[in-house]
């Protein structure tokens, strides 16, 4: 068999990731070899986000980088997945007709046959966007690619409907798996060599919920259990239903990680009923008060968007202050886009581009501040840190993080692995990342 050749550009978040390794495991059965060469490529998959317009815009680019390629590689196969995919279905082919086909966020099990199809002319285009709940991908292959975590996916979709966003629309409604099929999938990542692993759900909180057999908790606790593992990561809480026996397994865990990433989205009363976050700025407090005192040395981050409707500069300074309250480690800024569909794109009062960029620069700003004040604490003192490998600028200097999911870099010295817990010293704390040299 002659080799063909993928090429996998992936966008967006943890979720989409996952779902490309498991469309390239997939994929391999068909004889498909990754390459990083466009050129090269008898297949190119874009699997894409529509969380903001700017995600949009990249994939738009692309789609017009390929049409050149085909016009020279008439055989080559094009197809578009993932959350535009879910959300545009046909448009994308009227509007690009150099795209084969088009699978929505339900459909990565069906790569394998709709690919075979295209190869062999059996069809023109293949668009298929239907969410049926009932159906899961299982038993798929799966081919990671990352060096230090093994992206577990526990449940798929979202009932929450914040009122800017548009996953809910594009991923369905909440559907967990099945505890047994998770564990066996940690148990497998272990086995290729990863020591963490990380659960991924648009709510992890609410895992088991729609079958009420397991909750987070308790799954939380059989993976901590599992033989081999060195931490376990999950991604992304909900304020909302973050439950006192979620805070207390990891209290009590060994190898759950002391880092809670609580995205509040905002710090005033009006703008989150208006986001519909159903939690208040009071119970968010409490929720982190709670937090510290049971996991003193945990780290706590954050997502905010700016921009809003109807957010005023009097909103905004109370998010300010709320933020100088908190005190997160780290926060992932975002300004407002708007998304077709959602409640937000229709409200009256839409804030103007040049006063979200200003907020956007204000907020980053403070935030950096207080991430710097918080990692300048750590100066001097030795973390145990999980290695990575080396950084993305400099081969010699080698990367890795905390339990508390921090960034740190430090020279290699030739000994240290993938995968090793080593204990760095740190000398120069900055905003993003903590340097520092092995002890
Ligand atoms: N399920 C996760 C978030 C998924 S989207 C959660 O609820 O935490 C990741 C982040 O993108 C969100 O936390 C939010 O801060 C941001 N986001 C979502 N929709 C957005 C929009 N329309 N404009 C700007 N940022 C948005
Ligand atoms: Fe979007 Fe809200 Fe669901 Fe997160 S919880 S994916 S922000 S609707
Ligand atoms: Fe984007 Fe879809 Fe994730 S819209 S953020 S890729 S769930």
């Amino acid at each position: 068999m002659n080799k063909k050749y993928l090429k996998m550009l992936t966008y967006g978040c943890q979720m989409n990731f996952s779902d490309a390794e498991r469309m390239e495991g997939e994929l391999e059965k068909l004889g498909y070899i990754s390459t990083e060469d466009m050129a090269k490529a008898d297949l190119i998959i874009i699997n894409t986000c529509c969380v903001r317009e700017t995600a949009e815009d990249k994939v738009y680019g692309k789609i017009g980088e390929v049409k050149g390629l085909k016009r020279t590689k008439p055989d080559l196969i094009f197809g578009i997945t993932g959350c535009m995919a879910q959300k545009e279905g046909e448009h994308l082919i009227k509007r690009a007709p150099h795209i084969d086909f088009v699978l929505g966020t339900n459909k990565i099990h069906e790569v394998v046959s709709t690919v075979q199809k295209l190869e062999q002319s059996l069809t023109k285009h293949v668009v298929d966007t239907e969410i049926n709940e009932a159906e899961m991908p299982e038993n798929v292959s799966i081919h990671r690619k990352t060096a230090l975590t093994a992206w577990i996916p526990i449940m798929y979709g979202c009932n929450n409907f914040c009122t800017y966003c548009i996953v809910p629309y594009v991923r369905g409604r909440e559907r967990s798996r099945l505890p047994q099929e998770i564990i066996a999938e940690v148990q497998d990542a272990v086995k290729q060599g990863y020591k963490e692993v990380t659960l991924l759900g648009q709510n992890v909180n609410s895992y088991g919920k729609d079958n009420s057999k397991t909750t987070f908790a308790q799954l939380l606790q059989m993976v901590d259990q599992v033989e081999g593992i060195e931490r376990v990561r999950y991604m992304t809480s909900h304020p909302k239903d973050l439950s006192d026996e979620v805070i207390e397994v990891i209290k009590t865990s060994k190898h759950i990680c002391r880092h809670f990433h609580l995205p509040v989205q905002y710090g005033s009363n009006k703008i989150l009923k208006a986001m519909n976050r159903v939690y208040t700025v009071e119970s968010y407090k409490a929720l982190i008060e709670k937090i510290r005192r049971a996991v003193p040395d945990s780290s706590i981050t954050t997502d905010l968007i700016v921009g809003f409707p109807g957010e005023t500069e009097e909103d905004f300074n109370e998010l300010l202050e709320f933020l100088q309250e908190i005190r997160y480690d780290q926060a992932y800024t975002f300004i407002y886009s708007k998304r077709s569909g959602t409640p937000a794109a229709e409200m009256d009062n839409q804030v103007e581009d040049k006063v979200k960029h200003d907020r956007l620069n204000r907020l980053m700003e403070l935030q950096n501040k207080i991430s710097l004040e918080k990692n300048m604490q750590l100066n001097n003192s030795v973390l145990e840190v999980m290695v990575e490998g080396p950084s993305n600028n400099d081969e010699k200097v080698w990367s890795g993080r905390t339990d508390t999911n921090k960034l740190v870099l430090w020279p290699y010295n030739g000994h240290e692995k993938p995968g090793d817990i080593v204990n760095v010293r740190i000398c120069q704390p900055q905003t993003w990342v903590l340097k520092g040299e092995l002890e």
